[in-house]
């Protein structure tokens, strides 16, 4: 049997998906799993692509089946697994083989495993891959982190396997070492900030107008058609519109109201908070994920606290409310993206990754999670103005912020005077507010930072002066 162009170490949901995506697409796939069953499973699942697919019960195997110089995926869960398989396929590789992390390394691993790496002949590269399992299977966002040289190795498979957005893939290298899993990570934080905006409308929308899931569906499937077009708000309309088969009420009314996270959008905030970059809707969806969890809590205080009354909401025009809500989920998502593009910007200074910011909104036009239409209008809008120091002051994006506006603002009070928790949405509102206005009150910060630990300050006079007269800064005014 000829032998395989490529390997992939991990059968579980996403490696299977795209070892048959890979496969689809005329490149022959060597595979391996820890648990050796699941290899063959795979390979009987295989079907009609079954020809392309080597199955192989030792890494060893798997080496040997693979043309050399070897490109292997590892396609298992984050972190220690992802160690060990390096470890095992590190002395039966040779120069110039190339192991490709695929998981959602947390970025600092991968920057570890570059170093480890550094000189033993192998080739390492960090790949964020999103779009979940159909992604996987029929065309995914693919972000690459890595020497030029080593993506142009891989280059054809992995623009073959991706999505296309009219044609162009959505698959690019983005820079050195850790750039392609540091740009996955954002992508997931602000996947995080989309999912609970479009939460917190549809809690405005279920508890302050009282409509069920079926009308909350239909308010997103029309949405879906127009600027708010996106994966999320159409699997948002189609999950409010199912109906659960057992007890025949509506699949959403039966799920509990406890969101998982695996930590990517916990890594996100983290890296925004330590790069001192305010990502404050990314902070707001991973603290509302955490509180949720806090079910028996949340209980017990609502018989403690009671609820604020929502009546008022209900006299307010629907046919408006509606209208500022479609607007205000767009404003919204302008705050979280414009705060996950400057993560990325200072990022790309401090890692010297120089990322492509109209390249990563491009190939976020498909295949992944966020993908929409909007990621058409920022990619126009870095192409038009890539130096800007933030999307919402370029031309095209400070004009939609006018817009919606007035939206956001009527939103968030209405969500605020009915006791409904609008946290990321507030948080976008309090951005605008805090970015567009030239002078602030961190005066008062300062005076009292000042005061409490000579900390010192600087004058809007320019004059060398930067203790006030309190205290030991008395001396700085005698
Ligand atoms: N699911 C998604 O939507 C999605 C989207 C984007 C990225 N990802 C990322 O993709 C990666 C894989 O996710 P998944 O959803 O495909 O996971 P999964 O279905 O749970 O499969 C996990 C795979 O990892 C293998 N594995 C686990 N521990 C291992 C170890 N110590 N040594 C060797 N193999 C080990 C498992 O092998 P066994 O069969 O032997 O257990 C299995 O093949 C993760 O990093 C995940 O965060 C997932």
């Amino acid at each position: 049997m000829a032998k395989a162009e490529i390997g992939l170490i991990g059968l579980g949901v996403m490696g299977s998906n795209l070892a048959l995506n890979i496969a689809e697409k005329g490149h022959r796939i060597a595979v391996f799993n820890r648990t050796t069953a699941r290899t063959h499973e795979f390979a009987a699942e295989a079907g009609p692509l079954r020809d392309m697919v080597v199955p192989c019960d030792t890494i060893e195997d798997l080496v040997a089946a693979i043309e050399a110089p070897r490109p292997i995926i590892i396609m298992t869960m984050a972190g220690k697994p992802v160690d060990e398989q390096i470890a095992a396929l590190r002395p039966v590789l040779a120069a110039n083989d190339i192991i490709i992390d695929a998981g959602n390394a947390n970025f600092r691993d991968t920057m570890r495993r570059f170093s480890e790496l550094d000189g033993s002949g192998l080739t390492f590269i960090g790949m964020g891959v999103s779009g979940g399992e159909e992604g996987a299977r029929h065309g995914p966002s693919i972000m690459v982190g890595g020497t030029e040289a080593s993506w142009k190795r891989i280059e054809s498979v992995l623009v073959d396997i991706s999505a296309k957005y009219k044609g162009e893939p959505c698959a690019a290298w983005l820079g050195p070492n850790g750039a392609g899993h540091f740009v996955k990570t954002i992508h997931n934080g602000i996947e995080y900030a989309d999912m609970q905006m479009i939460a917190e409308i549809y809690g405005i929308l279920r508890d302050g107008l009282g409509f069920s899931a079926a009308e909350c569906s239909e308010i997103f499937n029309t949405w879906n058609k127009g600027r708010l077009e996106s994966y999320l708000i159409e699997i948002s309309g189609i999950v409010l519109g199912a109906t659960d088969p057992i007890s025949g009420k509506p699949m959403v009314d039966m799920i509990v109201d406890k969101a998982g996270q695996k930590g990517t959008g916990k890594w996100s905030a983290i890296e925004a908070q330590n790069m001192g970059v305010p990502a404050t809707g990314i902070e707001a969806a991973v603290a509302a994920r955490s509180l949720s969890s806090f079910k028996a809590q949340r209980e017990t205080a609502e018989t403690i606290l009671g609820l604020p009354a929502a009546g008022q909401i209900k006299s307010l025009d629907r046919g408006q409310l509606i209208a500022d809500l479609e607007l205000a989920l767009l404003a919204g998502k302008i705050g979280a993206y414009a705060q996950g593009f400057a993560v990325l910007a200072e990022a790309s200074k401090e890692f010297g990754w120089n990322l492509p910011m109209p390249t990563i909104a491009r190939i976020w036009r498909a295949g992944c999670i966020i993908r929409s239409q909007f990621l058409d209008d920022i990619t126009s809008a870095f192409r038009a103005a890539p130096d800007a120091a933030n999307l919402v002051i370029t031309p095209a994006f400070a004009a939609l912020v006018k817009e919606t506006d007035g939206a956001l603002r009527r939103t968030v009070s209405v969500a605020a005077l009915n006791g409904l928790a609008v946290p990321a949405l507030a948080s976008a509102l309090g951005y605008f507010d805090s970015y567009r206005r030239g002078r602030g009150t961190a005066n008062l910060i300062q005076a009292q930072r000042d005061f409490f630990g000579a900390h010192g300050f600087d004058r809007v006079d320019g004059l060398d002066k930067h203790h006030g007269p309190w205290g030991s800064g008395l001396a700085e005014f005698s």
